[in-house]
């Protein structure tokens, strides 16, 4: 049977207190939302419909690559309600209810779920909780078969002390959904068309509702506010951690990293605390990344340094590299094996050649370094003359000395030496020597200006 996937977020999340729609705010550097959507493609959902009401717009225009339809709820009136919205898209087969703000719920326990329902079963998710209040509560009879939903609002005294709670999450077939929701009445407390009054009705038809429970209640937590939303991060982030240790990762405290995307990592890769890894990142074998640092889209070669408060995005290092502390390398930023980049080094779309070191209090941008090079301490690639950027380009063993500037575009020759101090605008000759600075004047037996009486 096919499968369709029904995500829910429609709803305002007020208790966000935030401009931008609840299902829009991020978990592990990716919307809410897309978690769902993610885990329904594990699935191999054929559709999947995403039902938007508040902020449907900015949604829509966030999920617009994510292949999903989408069906408007104008008004918000009830989770039955929200589910119609979909129903002309369904086709055939099984229909699965999800929802854009229980954003850990694992393709496991759908799977699971999905796999007890056809004509004579619905599926029905639910989680036994200490605290159950505000859940609907799931009813059952004396053989212990669950017969019915009832929401806290229109709950009597006795079913208040059921503990067995109403996920959210179920999955029917397309015809049985399409036979139920048209019968949904909004009698209730709270006036709205409840999309768990089916199980009362599968019941009555002598339909079996299969329940089934997360492995863990943190897989159907929603996120109503900032704390939960908090909370599901660290949460989300243990899962990401765990399975890098288990791959060979030696994490120095697991509770103190944070990976948005993907982190992919070779044997005995070593992270410090506080290091945060965005979009698709690569770590070769024995890479070593100190503590507080950044890297974001970039691919670091084995038995790479990297040393505390660093930022690498965009960059490449073939391996063996020595960064940091406080380096900074900008996208296009290529080191070839064995370079190093020091201290306030900022490099951006410059390739630093095998064995080449610049090593502190640096600006190396639209560059291409031999190998061996040696950049000294302060020195500048001018490449920006206001309106254009012009290249820098460095000879195998060539030696800036300190407090250069290199007025691009500009070549400086093979085992080439800039003088310390120099402002080099015209070409450096292969072995030559260059420098720019005004000779030293001194004067012996200088008598120092004294204050005037
Ligand atoms: C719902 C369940 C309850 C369950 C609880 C689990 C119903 C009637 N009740 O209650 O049994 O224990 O979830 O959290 O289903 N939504 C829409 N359109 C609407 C209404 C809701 O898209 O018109 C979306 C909301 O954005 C939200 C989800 O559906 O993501 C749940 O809605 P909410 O009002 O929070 O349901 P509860 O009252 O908590
Ligand atoms: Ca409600």
């Amino acid at each position: 049977m096919s499968l369709d996937v029904v995500i829910l977020a429609a709803g305002q999340g007020t208790r966000m207190r935030s401009s931008l729609p609840k299902v829009l705010h991020g978990l592990a550097g990716k919307p809410m939302v897309r978690h769902v959507i993610d885990t329904a493609r594990g699935l191999d959902a054929e559709r999947t419909h995403v039902v938007i009401g508040h902020g449907g717009e900015r949604v829509r225009e966030v999920l617009a690559d994510c292949g999903v339809r989408f069906a408007v709820q104008a008004e918000q009136k009830g989770t039955g309600h929200a589910v119609a919205q979909a129903l002309d898209g369904l086709g055939s087969g099984k229909v699965l209810v999800l929802y854009g703000d229980v954003p850990l719920i694992r393709r496991e326990t759908l799977a699971n779920l999905l796999a007890q329902v056809d004509e004579a079963h619905m599926g029905l998710l639910t989680v036994t909780l200490d605290d159950p209040s505000g859940y609907g509560r799931i009813l059952r009879d004396d053989e212990g078969r669950a017969t019915a939903i009832v929401e806290q609002k229109d709950a009597s005294a006795e079913e208040l002390e059921v503990t067995e709670c109403n996920t959210g999450i179920m999955a029917m077939t397309a015809t049985q959904l399409k036979r139920w929701l048209p019968q949904l009445s909004a009698e209730n407390a709270q006036g709205e068309y409840y999309l768990t009054d089916v199980i009362a009705m599968a019941a009555a038809e002598g339909i079996t509702i299969a329940t089934a429970q997360p492995a863990t209640a943190s897989e159907v937590e929603g996120v109503n506010n900032r704390a939960q939303l908090a909370r599901l991060e660290r949460v989300l982030q243990s899962h990401i951690a765990e399975a890098l240790m288990e791959k060979g990762v030696a994490l120095a405290d697991p509770a103190r990293l944070d990976v948005r995307g993907s982190l992919t990592c070779g044997h005995d890769v070593t992270i410090d605390v506080g290091c945060v890894f965005e979009g698709d990142v690569e770590l070769g074998e024995g890479v070593h990344i100190g503590p507080y640092c950044v890297v974001r889209n970039s691919r670091i070669g084995a038995e790479s340094v990297i040393d505390s408060h660093s930022v690498i995005d965009g960059a490449v290092l073939a391996g063996h590299n020595n960064v940091g502390p406080f380096a900074r390398l900008r996208p296009g930023s290529r080191l070839a094996i064995r370079a190093r980049v020091g201290n306030f080094v900022e490099t951006k779309n410059a390739e630093v050649g095998e064995g080449s070191k610049i090593n502190h209090l640096s600006y190396v941008g639209d560059a291409r370094l031999g190998r061996d090079v040696n950049v000294g301490a302060g020195t500048i690639t001018c490449n920006y003359d206001g309106a254009n950027k012009h290249r820098t380009e460095i000879g195998d063993g060539a030696f800036i000395g300190s407090n250069s500037a290199l007025v691009a575009p500009v070549t400086v020759g093979k085992g080439a030496t800039v003088g310390a101090g120099s402002t080099i605008g015209r070409d450096v000759a292969d072995h030559s020597l260059a420098v720019t600075r005004a000779r030293q004047v001194t004067k012996a037996d200088w008598p120092r200006p004294t204050k005037d009486a």
